[in-house]
């Protein structure tokens, strides 16, 4: 370094000039990864070639220091340009290269990127919500913990009361007043009392969520399933609303030649309960009957109990199994397929 700065210092413009050829000449045969360390040798804040000769304009005899200080400013300004120009050409040339060796085929197709996609259930709830919408239905949210006077009192399931039995209850384990009153909710019908403790009638909302049960998981139980309720009290609704309701439902979520029946079933909130089935093909071509949903118009006692006149009020109510639905319309012929995370049996849907 020595002798170079000896030079600089004794400079005149002739020398700014060798120092320019001397410093172009490197830089044209200084590959991509010596570019740093060119700009450190020449503009380098500290101790750059360019950066000493700037510093040097003050020592430059008064009547040479102008024109001294302006070439020397030139060639600082020429010197970043001349790396920049080199920088861009070099990876052009690295571009053009790798597309002319062959090591990137231009005509080979994209790689395609894995895309997220929604659950099976979570899909099928998510139409269900939507039909409901279109008929007027808000959506409206309960917890998953629940309490057991909304689960079981508020609905007509007192203690001891043998329906308790269709749902083996998973419990919370803490007793509150010597009672264990917490619970993992068996069905989505408490929030039929929740929602008419917030609402005035006239009332229409479906409630999506999930549900545990103590079961012995086989095809078609398993612990945790999805149920969507639905809840419509007014005055004057009557039982041909529900299955007028209900009936649009199928045929919008199923097609609209589905065919429905209703029979007659026990579910001890609603007076007649009902259960409903739509006709689905069968391999042989022929259809069968399956049923994907209990109903019923609310019992005048849950309507009481909501602090409503049972007098004034009716309604109806009903909870789809979600989990049912997708398998039907899938034809998916094991719940527990859907709560195994395996990616093979995902990707399909
Ligand atoms: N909660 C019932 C169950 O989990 C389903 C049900 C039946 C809901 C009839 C209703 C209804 O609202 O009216 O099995």
């Amino acid at each position: 370094m020595a002798p170079i700065i000896l030079s600089i210092m004794t400079a005149t413009t002739n020398s700014i000039e060798t120092l320019r050829k001397e410093a172009l000449e490197t830089l044209e045969q200084t590959g991509e990864a010596g570019l740093d360390q060119w700009r450190a040798e020449w503009l380098g804040r500290q101790d750059g070639r360019v950066t000493l000769l700037l510093r040097s304009v003050r020592d430059q005899p008064p009547d040479e220091r102008a024109a001294f200080g302006a070439a020397a400013n030139a060639l600082k300004n020429d010197l970043e340009d001349a790396l920049n120009q080199r920088r861009e050409a070099l990876k052009k040339k690295q571009l053009e290269t790798l597309a002319t060796s062959g090591a990137i085929d231009v005509t080979l197709p994209g790689r395609p990127q894995p895309v997220g996609r929604f659950h099976p259930v979570t899909q099928t709830l998510r139409d269900i919500v939507a039909v409901f919408g279109e008929m007027g239905f808000r959506v409206a949210e309960g917890p998953e913990v629940e309490w057991a006077k909304y689960n079981f009192d508020g609905v007509r399931i007192p203690e001891d009361h043998p329906a308790r039995d269709m749902w083996d209850t998973i419990w919370v384990d803490k007793e509150i007043g010597g009672r264990r009153d917490m619970l993992l909710r068996t069905h989505t019908s408490p929030n039929q009392v929740r929602v008419m403790e917030r609402q005035q009638p006239p009332i229409r909302v479906v409630v999506p969520g999930k549900c545990y049960r103590q079961e012995a998981t086989d095809a078609t139980h398993e612990w945790m399933l999805t149920q969507v309720e639905g809840l419509a009290v007014d005055e004057g609704i009557r039982m041909s609303d529900l299955k007028g309701v209900l009936y649009e439902f199928a045929r919008r979520m199923f097609g609209q030649d589905r065919h429905i029946t209703f029979h007659h079933s026990y579910f001890p909130f609603v007076e007649p309960g009902v259960e409903m089935a739509v006709d689905w093909p069968t391999a042989d071509g022929g259809t069968r009957w399956v049923e994907i949903l209990g109903a019923g118009m609310v019992h005048p006692e849950v309507i009481e109990n909501a602090g409503f006149d049972s007098s004034r009020y009716t309604g109806f109510a009903f909870g789809i199994g979600v989990e049912r639905v997708a398998m039907l319309r899938w034809g998916i012929d094991d719940i527990r397929h859907f709560y195994q995370n395996n990616l093979r049996f995902l990707r399909q849907f």
